[in-house]
């Protein structure tokens, strides 16, 4: 039999970031705790004002739970909103509110039809490339399942500021090299895997994208997360996401892959713009051979698909081991001077061209 005490034990795992890392239990968030025969349930209290953390908070807790109690106990959370002392204007934890990407001139999705492709790696160097160049850029990881901005940064580990404005809690984003990064990622602890259920997942992305203080920006670049699923198409249904970049590999021999990536921004409900193609991965350079250009999987496969739909080739990015290297290390290739550099730099150069 699960008691009280088992639960609360559990949800002394659930810290909020945003308020020096507290248990929601000592914030006294846990509205209820109900157990029966049909399972537990666990009320969480959120205030009137919008918790930017709240859909973290949401899978935080269940997870906690999941992890803690017999398999055959069902959990579910339920939250209500309470009134606090000094009454803010009323809004929906879930409604959309687009002020602070009032200052973006341009959102961009870095999408791909298949997984794995580089999408995250091209998504970070550009975000680098662009502000070497001069551009205000942010970048928001839209992948909760498997975030990899904070490792691909350098930038793991550190926990975003919150700050208040006109009642509403805003998340600060972490900057380095220029850059300005959001991730589901930073709220994370370490080794947890993050547990969501569709819908939540789109919240909580939402969040992680509208409830960012972004400020003056020339590019919010949104890494998408693998696949084209519901969360992408909600995504580009309620962000003002201008357009896309899809990013491929010469081996996409598959064109419905390529295919699927473009419809999704170019179907009639959403009917977004195509930047163009990058074709990742587009020639070996061996580290030891800087000069050399391997074309193992066939030389022009990027510049044919373009061509078979009608987009641009912005970019061919070559495979190199510095690439994945500098990913790993959390120091982007695009901020050295190197021909994986330089790639990257010409890629962010030829995307401005286009968008302006
Ligand atoms: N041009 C490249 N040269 C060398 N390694 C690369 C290159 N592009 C990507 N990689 C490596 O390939 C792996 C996958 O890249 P990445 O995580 O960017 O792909 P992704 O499309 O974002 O994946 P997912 O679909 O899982 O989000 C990483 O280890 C990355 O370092
Ligand atoms: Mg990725």
């Amino acid at each position: 039999m699960t008691t009280r005490e088992d639960i609360l034990m559990a949800l002394q795992e659930v810290r909020h970031p945003g308020k020096q890392d507290k248990t929601i239990v000592e914030l006294g968030m846990v509205h209820a705790i109900d157990t029966g025969a049909d399972g537990v349930r666990v009320t969480l209290a959120f205030p009137k004002r919008r918790d930017p953390l709240a859909e973290y908070l949401i899978g935080s807790t269940r997870a906690a739970l999941i992890r803690h109690l017999p398999s055959d106990v069902k959990s579910t959370v339920d939250t209500i909103v309470v009134d606090e002392v000094t009454p803010k204007p009323k809004k929906n934890i879930n409604e959309l509110d687009m002020d602070q990407i009032a200052g973006v001139k341009r959102i961009i999705g870095i999408a791909s039809g298949k997984g794995g492709v580089g999408k995250s790696t091209v998504a970070v160097n550009l975000a680098c490339a662009l502000a070497r160049s001069g551009y205000k850029v942010g970048l928001a990881d839209a992948d909760v399942y498997g975030p990899s901005i904070p490792t691909m940064t350098g930038t793991e580990g550190m926990t975003p500021l919150a700050e208040e404005a006109d009642g509403k809690e805003l998340i600060l984003p972490i900057e380095k090299y220029g850059v300005k990064w959001m991730s589901i990622g930073y709220f994370a602890q370490k080794g947890q895997a993050l547990i969501w259920r569709g819908p939540m997942a789109c919240n909580a992305l939402k969040q992680m994208i509208l409830q960012v203080k972004w400020g003056e920006l020339d590019y919010l670049l949104i890494d998408m997360p693998p696949g084209t699923g519901d969360i992408h198409i909600s995504l580009i249904q309620d962000i003002p996401v201008d357009g896309a970049i899809i990013v491929t590999t010469p081996q996409t021999v598959a064109l419905a892959d390529v295919e699927k990536g473009i419809n999704m921004f170019r179907n009639e409900n959403v009917n977004r713009q195509i930047y163009g193609l990058v074709e990742n991965m587009a020639w070996f350079t061996p580290a030891e051979h800087p000069d050399e250009k391997y074309f193992i999987f066939g030389k022009d496969g990027g510049a044919r698909l373009a061509e078979q739909f009608g987009v641009e080739l912005l970019g061919r990015i070559p495979l190199v081991q510095s690439i994945r290297e500098s990913g790993d290390d959390g120091e982007p290739a695009a901020l050295g001077s190197g021909p994986d550099g330089l790639a990257f730099l010409n890629l962010a150069a030829r995307l401005a061209e286009k968008a302006a």
